[in-house]
């Protein structure tokens, strides 16, 4: 028996990833370029044991049916397709962040759990491998295999690879991220759901398509010549276009609440003072705030100070998923 335990980091897209080329392969029809955060890691051990029946997943202690399982069995599925084995898996799966928060990311979930499965069943592969089967179970889990700041490129629909690539390494660039928790629980609209149901009603949809190129081109472009107001204008801009052409879906679906708009606030007025932060929203409530270190201690504060923000986290950069294999029984 062989077990593997890998670690991974959760991601936030500066440039960000709404859309699929293909639904079925899980293809982006756009460019993401992300940050990988070192504050948010997901530490997944999978042992294959011929002696289970089904695949068994517990999440910070708790075992876990339904939906979230046949995920993970999905992917098990293509590791064992591949190593030629049958054998089912024990998928033991904690988050170093309160899951129940609503960033539980599936980014650092997949890419751990494809590195950690990848390595148990004695897979020889290499890291664009493993991140193209983390993507084909979360697009922005092919970034969080990787480390720093970190592109995934778009596909064309039938594309039989597609893995995440680094942008340059987290000691590249000294950048932080000041994360508002809004809201705790589970997000209203999973990002699947939320960008095909964008997809086939909103009129604003094509125009998102046709914007991201250059967004995550500028993305790049402030990454190698590290200005950060021109990566976080980019920023700022791929996500409130991403949240408008959801909006404009029909019925529209809004991530935001109160706090959300309330800290969009805080960070123009913190703008206003002259202190560079610039916002960023996924498929949920919570701002995330891009600033430099020496600006950390007065973002938080006035993000603290937000009405109907629950708390923050900082975080740096982060490296790439690590693994570590052990043998497990006889
Ligand atoms: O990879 P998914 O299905 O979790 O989708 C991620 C979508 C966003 O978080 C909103 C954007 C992104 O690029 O991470």
């Amino acid at each position: 028996m062989r077990e593997a335990t890998a670690s991974a980091h959760a991601n936030i897209a500066i440039a960000k990833y709404w859309g699929k080329a293909d639904e079925a392969a899980n293809l982006p029809a756009v460019p993401s370029v992300s940050m990988t955060l070192a504050a948010l890691t997901t530490t997944t051990t999978v042992r294959f044991d011929a002696s289970l029946g089904e695949d068994e997943l517990i999440l910070d202690g708790n075992v876990v049916q339904g939906k979230a399982l046949h995920r993970v069995t999905a992917l098990l599925d293509r590791v064992r397709a591949r190593a030629g084995s049958s054998e089912r898996a024990h998928v033991l799966t904690s988050n170093d962040f309160p899951t129940a928060s609503g960033l539980a990311s599936s980014a650092s979930a997949f890419a751990a759990l494809a590195l950690a499965a990848t390595a148990a069943a004695g897979l020889q592969v290499v890291a664009g491998e493993v991140s193209d089967l983390a993507r084909r179970s979360s697009a922005s889990a092919a970034r969080s295999v990787l480390g720093g700041f970190v592109r995934l490129a778009s596909a064309e629909r039938g594309a039989d690879f597609l893995a995440a690539e680094q942008v340059a390494p987290a000691g590249h660039w000294d950048v932080r991220v000041v994360i508002g928790v809004n809201a705790e629980g589970a997000k209203s609209v999973g990002s699947t759901d939320g960008m095909l149901h964008t997809q086939r009603t909103s009129p604003y949809y094509a125009a998102w398509v046709s914007l991201c190129p250059g967004l995550a081109k500028a993305v790049e472009e402030a990454i190698a010549s590290r200005d950060i107001e021109a990566l976080g204008e980019a920023a700022e801009h791929s996500a409130l276009a991403m949240h408008a052409s959801a909006m404009a879906a029909a019925p529209g679906v809004v991530y935001f609440n109160a706090a959300t708009m309330a800290c969009l606030q805080t960070v123009r007025e913190l703008r206003r003072d002259g202190v560079p932060a610039y916002a960023t929203m996924d498929a949920g409530p919570h701002v995330k705030v891009i600033t430099l270190p020496e600006h950390v201690g007065v973002v938080d504060e006035r993000m603290r100070a937000t009405a109907g923000l629950v708390r923050t986290i900082v975080s740096k950069l982060g490296g790439p998923a690590v693994v570590r294999v052990s043998s497990a029984g006889p």
